[in-house]
C-alpha cells in the first residue's frame, strides 16, 4: 500500500484510550498527525503535544493554569474552547478520528462530514444521540463515515465487496461483560471496582460500565442501523464471551461471513485509517487451536437495558438521545457512588418515559434533548 496515500490525521480524544492507540498506529504507519485534541491541557496531553510538533492542539476545558502553561510552551500552535475542536475536526483533506467520549464529541462528528472528511468514528454517542443530524451532514458535505468500534468494523468488513440487499441480518457478539453469569438479583449491589472490570478489552470508564449493564451493546445497535441503513429486526446481539468473533454478517441465503481476531483496537482503527487497504498490523498470527469459542443468547431479565435500547431506536427522533444523555448521568451516579447499579436502568428508563419525543435535524436540537434527559436524569438519580 501507498503510505503517502493515508491522508493526514486529526485525533479528538488524544489522550483516552483511543486516542493513544490511534497514534500508536499512526506512527506505525507513518501518517502525518496535524491535529490533537483533548478536554484537558494535562501532562500527559503536553507531552503528547511535544511527540507531534506539526500538530495544531486544542484544549476543549482548560482548568487552573493549565491555559497559561499550554500558552507559554505551544505558542500560537494552541487553541482553547470546544468551537476550536469544532474547527480542528474541519481540517481539510483530514482523517478525524473522534475519541472523544459523550456527546461532546456530535458537533466535531458533524463538522468533520461536513467539512467532507473522513470520519473515523469511535464516539458512538454521537450517532445514537444524533444520528439523524450525522446522516444529513454526510449527505450536505459529502464525507465518509467510517466505524472504529470493533464490532461494527468487523460488519463493515464482511459487508464489503457485497450487495447490502442480500443481508439478512446484522449479529453483534457482546462479551457479555463482568456479570455475564450473574443474575438480577445478585446485581443490585455491586462495586464500580467489579463492574470497570472488563474481562476481554481495557477501556475507559463509561464504557466499561455500559458493557457491564448491556447498555453498550444496545448503542451499538442503533449505531449499527444508522451505519448500515438496515431495520431494528435485522440487528441481533449474540452473548460471545471469548470476544474473538467481533460480529457476524448473514446473508439470505443462509450463509454467514464472520470477522475474527484478537481482541485488540489497533486493528479496527488501522483499518478505519486505511479502508480499502489493508496494512500489515501490530498482532500476532493468529492461533485458531488454541481457542474454544461459545455463544448464548443475552440474558434479557437482568440487563434490561438492551431491550430498551432496541425501544428507543425503534420510537427514533430523540429517544436515542435521551438514552444516551440519562445513561451517561446514571453511569457517572454509580461511579461516584450516588446509586447502586442496579438503579442505572431505573434512571435511563424513567429519563426515557419522562421526555417527550421529538424530531432532530440541528446539534441544537440534539443539544437541547440531551440537556432535558440529563436534568430529568439527575433529579431521578437523586431519588434512587
Ligand atoms: N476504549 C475502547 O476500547 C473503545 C472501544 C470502542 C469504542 N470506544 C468509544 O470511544 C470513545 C472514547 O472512549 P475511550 O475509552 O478512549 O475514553 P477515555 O479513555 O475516557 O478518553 C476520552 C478522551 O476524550 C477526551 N474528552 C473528554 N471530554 C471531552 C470534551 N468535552 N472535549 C474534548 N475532549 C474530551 C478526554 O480528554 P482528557 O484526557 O483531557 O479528559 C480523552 O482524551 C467513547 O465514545 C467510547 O464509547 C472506545
Amino acid at each position: 500500500m501507498d503510505r503517502s496515500a493515508l491522508k493526514p490525521l486529526v485525533v479528538l480524544g488524544a489522550t483516552g484510550s483511543i486516542g493513544t492507540q490511534t497514534l500508536e498506529v499512526a506512527s506505525r504507519l507513518d501518517v502525518a498527525v496535524v491535529g490533537l485534541a483533548a478536554r484537558r491541557g494535562s501532562p500527559a496531553f503536553l507531552d503528547l503535544a511535544d511527540q507531534h510538533p506539526d500538530a495544531a492542539v486544542v484544549v476543549a476545558a482548560p482548568a487552573g493554569d493549565e491555559r497559561a502553561r499550554f500558552e507559554s510552551k505551544l505558542g500560537n500552535r494552541v487553541r482553547f474552547g470546544p468551537d476550536s475542536l469544532v474547527e480542528l475536526a474541519a481540517s481539510p483533506g483530514a482523517t478525524v478520528v473522534n475519541g472523544v467520549v459523550g456527546a461532546a464529541g456530535l458537533e466535531a462528528s458533524v463538522a468533520a462530514l461536513q467539512a467532507g472528511n473522513r470520519l473515523a468514528l469511535a464516539n458512538k454517542e454521537s450517532l445514537v444521540a444524533g444520528g439523524p443530524v450525522l446522516e444529513a451532514a454526510r449527505t450536505a458535505g459529502g464525507g465518509e463515515l467510517l466505524p472504529v468500534d470493533s464490532e461494527h468494523s468487523a460488519l463493515l468488513q464482511c459487508l464489503t465487496g457485497e450487495d447490502i440487499e442480500a443481508v439478512g441480518r446484522l449479529i453483534l457478539t457482546a462479551s457479555g461483560g463482568p456479570f455475564r453469569e450473574r443474575s438480577a438479583a445478585s446485581l443490585a449491589d455491586v462495586t464500580v471496582a467489579e463492574a470497570l472490570a472488563h474481562p476481554t478489552w481495557d477501556m475507559g470508564p463509561r464504557i466499561s460500565i455500559d458493557s457491564a449493564t448491556l447498555m453498550n451493546k444496545a448503542f451499538e445497535v442503533i449505531e449499527a442501523h444508522f451505519l448500515f441503513g438496515l431495520p431494528y429486526d435485522q440487528i441481533d446481539v449474540v452473548v460471545h464471551p471469548q470476544s474473538i468473533v467481533h460480529s457476524l454478517v448473514e446473508f439470505v441465503d443462509g450463509s454467514l461471513k464472520a470477522h475474527l481476531g484478537e481482541p485488540d483496537m489497533r486493528v479496527p482503527i488501522q483499518f478505519a485509517l486505511t479502508f480499502p487497504d489493508r496494512h500489515p498490523g501490530p498482532l500476532q498470527p493468529f492461533s485458531l487451536a488454541d481457542h474454544t469459542l461459545t455463544f448464548q443468547e443475552p440474558d434479557r431479565q437482568a440487563f434490561p437495558l438492551l431491550d430498551l435500547g432496541y425501544e428507543a431506536g425503534r420510537r427514533g427522533g430523540s429517544a436515542p438521545a435521551v438514552l444516551n444523555a440519562a445513561d451517561e448521568i446514571a453511569v457517572q451516579a454509580f461511579l461516584d457512588g450516588r446509586i447502586g447499579f442496579g438503579a442505572i436502568p431505573r434512571v435511563v428508563e424513567g429519563a426515557l418515559e419522562a421526555v417527550a419525543l421529538r424530531e432532530l435535524h440541528t446539534v441544537a436540537d440534539v443539544m437541547e434533548v440531551d440537556a432535558e434527559a440529563r436534568s430529568v436524569a439527575s433529579e431521578l438519580a437523586g431519588t434512587c
